[in-house]
């Protein structure tokens, strides 16, 4: 791990590898280490970078609302801190939504675009409602408590009935993160503006990924931006829930690197 001073927080990342720059962004209330398995996967060939965002495991944060935008601008901060002129993004769920962001405010920093079990609708009036509610439950009755209501929506409910070592790796994750932080970015997505106008506009190279019982970013969202985004695929990931990239590792890792593999010079 390393940790650096980057705008006005400290922001905790990991770097492996040599070759063209892949930036890995978590979902929410996750951190670095959901990419464990592709950072394995990915750094023979690449230079993999994977950060805490704002709020997240052992990065900062400042005031009540951590946005997107504001996390967007982290990674653009931290590519220049690294010296890296362009990067493929790959976000998932909340990650994706700071990787249109990113998009839409650098669109000449990113080669290629991964977005994973996520969606480029802003919530409704309901959601943003139940966000501040989760908001006041993490900062009165702490991560715990988030864990339990979250979890059964992440994965599938094979996986939480049978392989107690990834509900409690997911768990550990939510656990880890501070209730301000966490809080914080639940308000922070609550804010995001809906980024379908941009799909359309969106020239690099996109790979769409969702697994097929993704409850929280339905397979219907997935196919929705690989129709807006013209030079998109989409791959579903059978038996696989909201954390596609952790519930079925290989398979995930498979499409990406598969992907890259287009993409790279
Ligand atoms: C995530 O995994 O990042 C969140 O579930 C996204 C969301 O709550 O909209």
């Amino acid at each position: 791990m390393t940790a650096t001073r980057l705008r006005d927080i400290e922001v905790a990342y990991d770097e492996r590898g040599r070759g063209e720059a892949i930036i890995l962004l978590h979902g929410f209330p996750f951190n670095r280490s959901m990419w464990r398995q592709q950072i394995e996967a990915l750094s023979s060939n690449n230079r993999v970078i994977a950060p805490d965002l704002r709020g997240h495991g052992e990065t900062g944060v400042v005031g009540s609302a951590a946005t997107m935008e504001e996390m967007a601008k982290d990674v653009c901060a931290l590519m220049d801190r690294l010296d890296i002129e362009q990067a493929r993004i790959c976000g998932l769920s909340m990650g994706g939504y700071v990787a249109l962001v990113f998009v839409r405010l650098y669109p000449r920093r990113v080669n290629a675009l991964v977005l994973a079990d996520t969606r480029p609708q802003a919530d409704g009036t309901d959601a943003r409602v139940n966000r501040e509610k989760m908001a006041e439950q993490a900062l009165r009755q702490g991560m715990s408590s988030i864990a339990d209501a979250m979890l059964p929506k992440l994965l599938t409910r094979r996986t939480l009935d049978s392989k107690p070592e990834v509900v409690n790796r997911v768990r550990e994750m939510i656990t880890g993160n501070k209730p301000e932080g966490a809080a914080a970015a639940l308000r922070g997505m609550a804010a995001r503006r809906d980024q379908s106008d941009l799909l359309p506009k969106i020239e690099v190279p996109t790979l769409i990924i969702v697994g097929r019982e993704d409850a929280v970013t339905p397979v219907a969202d997935a196919e929705f931006m690989h129709r807006a985004i013209r030079n998109s695929r989409l791959e579903v990931i059978e038996e696989a829930g909201h954390v596609s990239n952790i519930e079925r590792g290989a398979e995930f890792n498979r499409a990406l690197s598969d992907f890259i593999s287009t993409v790279a010079g």
